[in-house]
């Protein structure tokens, strides 16, 4: 298992030289930190959209990500009919959930769930109706509240999605998941519309940066970040038996090492003196500070002239923040990085933790004792049937060939983008699971696509593989 102890504590005080020689002589930023606090009634008004991709409790971290960044939202002086969320809500009243009705997403965080508007949730978190909300299409969406971002060409809007994620792909918790074509497609028509000023998009998932790599043009005001590069994970923190570790009744990890970064940072920061850029970089020390083994590299993509804008342009600001003071206590934190467990790895670890913690004889523990092995047996298959795949389709000799090969910085994952949809769709549906551990193979996928696989070809030994090869119980 993968689990990489880190604790660095670097000088707040060292950051905040380089940041605010940042912010001496650019005028925009001059002119934007004079204006008035977010006022309904006078443009730009402020969209924002927050997706949890997973659903379970062993997925709990990514669910209080999208909570904990609604109440930076709502104190920021949004409007809840400016908010969408999209989290599946199957967390907070789980019965593996030891305080019914509180989310957390730190150690001795607040609850994060109180007041979050439940706009999409269950079967309504998918792809078509994250899709047409962005687009602003009322008549495209099925199910929830039927909320859209409505926004006008002044306006600003901000995208934050966190949930597992493959190559090009981002993960759903009901149907397919989400590709990178298909989201690149949904804002060239928002862009085509006319229908927004700027958009600041972040993404935590793992290899987050092929959602945007060689896709994301420079020319449609939109900038954004995302946890990892194109191929490496992205990680699970607050997790147990970690430090700092989660309180003893949750054996969950409580949220991701990139998306606590933003929001510890945009929870006490005065966002109406921080720019976009200055909170990157404290993100993408706290996230890979330069000599960690195991951390990953946040990626900023689009148009970088868009981060020179203050954070409050898209996220509002706390009153409470006005005075904060980089000298404050609170700020070591945000340049600790706590110890973190990998996307993937975060579901074995909360299965033994569950089964560690659980009575000798209970039947918890023999429950937990289940999932572990299921989850186990799960990998072995999903191993053995990608294998398998790519055996059948290319021979044998070509399986390390299509799982590692990776294209080279700038360009997309893939060119025919249909098959590749196809080839993931497929094997979702017949090879996924709640860990979604299957979705690290879709490089594998994107490189078979490349390499011309025949699509019904493939689809059969996708089928094939999944259902022959030793299936979990
Ligand atoms: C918002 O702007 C309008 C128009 O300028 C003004 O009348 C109103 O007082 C402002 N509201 C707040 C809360 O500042
Ligand atoms: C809105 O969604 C509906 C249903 O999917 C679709 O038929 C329509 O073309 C969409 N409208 C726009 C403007 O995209
Ligand atoms: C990038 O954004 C800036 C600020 O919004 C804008 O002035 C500039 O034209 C944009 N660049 C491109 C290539 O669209
Ligand atoms: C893949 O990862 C390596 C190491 O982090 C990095 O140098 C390379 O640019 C990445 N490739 C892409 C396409 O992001």
């Amino acid at each position: 298992m993968m689990c990489y102890y880190r604790l660095f504590v670097l000088l707040a005080l060292s950051s905040f030289v380089v940041e605010s020689r940042h912010l001496k002589g650019n005028s925009y930023e001059l002119s934007s930190f004079h204006r008035s606090r977010i006022n309904a009634t006078i443009e730009p008004k402020i969209w924002a959209v927050l997706v949890a991709g997973s659903n379970g409790f062993v997925n709990y971290r990514h669910q209080a990500d999208i909570c904990h960044a609604y109440q930076i939202l709502k104190n920021g002086g949004l409007e809840d009919e400016n908010i969408i969320v999209f989290m599946y809500d199957d967390i907070a009243f789980d019965v593996e959930n030891s305080r019914p009705g509180v989310i957390i997403n730190k150690p001795d965080g607040d609850n994060v769930y109180k007041g979050v508007p439940k706009d999409y949730t269950g079967e309504d978190v998918n792809v078509d109706n994250l899709l047409a909300a962005i687009l602003g299409n009322k008549t495209g969406v099925r199910g929830g509240s039927g909320k859209v971002v409505e926004s006008g060409p002044n306006d600003h809007i901000f995208i934050y999605y966190a949930d597992h994620g493959g190559a090009g792909i981002l993960g759903m918790p009901s149907g397919v998941d989400l590709t990178a074509k298909d989201l690149m497609n949904t804002l060239k028509k928002k862009h085509a519309a006319k229908s927004y000023k700027s958009m600041v998009i972040y993404v935590e998932a793992c290899e987050s940066g092929s959602i945007f790599e060689g896709l994301l043009p420079k020319n449609m005001n939109i900038y954004a970040i995302t946890a990892a590069n194109a191929n490496e994970s992205s990680w699970g923190t607050y997790c147990p038996g970690e430090f700092p570790s989660p309180p003893s009744d949750l054996d969950t990890c409580l949220g991701d090492l990139f998306s606590i970064s933003w929001m510890e940072d945009s929870d006490i920061h005065d966002l109406r003196k921080e720019t976009l850029d200055q909170q990157y970089q404290l993100v993408r020390r706290r996230t890979a500070v330069d000599d960690m083994v195991g951390a990953s590299h946040v990626m900023q993509y689009g148009n970088k002239t868009i981060a020179k804008q203050f954070v409050f342009n898209y996220m509002g600001a706390n009153p409470k923040n006005d005075y904060y003071s980089p000298s404050s206590d609170d700020d070591s934190s945000l340049t600790t990085t706590p110890s973190i467990v990998s996307q993937h790895d975060a579901t074995p670890l909360h299965f033994w933790h569950k089964f560690r913690n659980a009575p000798e004889g209970s039947p918890k523990k023999t429950e937990a004792h289940k999932q572990l092995m299921d989850e186990l047996s799960l990998r072995k298959h999903i191993d053995e049937s990608v294998n398998q795949i790519i055996s059948v389709v290319f021979g044998q000799e070509k399986v390390p060939e299509m799982l590692n090969t990776v294209q080279s910085a700038g360009n997309p994952l893939v060119h025919d983008w249909d098959c590749f949809k196809m080839l993931v769709n497929s094997f979702k549906k017949q090879c996924g699971s709640t860990s979604r551990y299957e979705m690290k193979y879709s490089r594998a996928f994107a490189n078979m696509c490349n390499a011309g696989v025949h699509i019904n070809h493939a689809t059969q030994a996708i089928t094939q593989a999944c259902s022959t090869n030793s299936p979990p119980p």
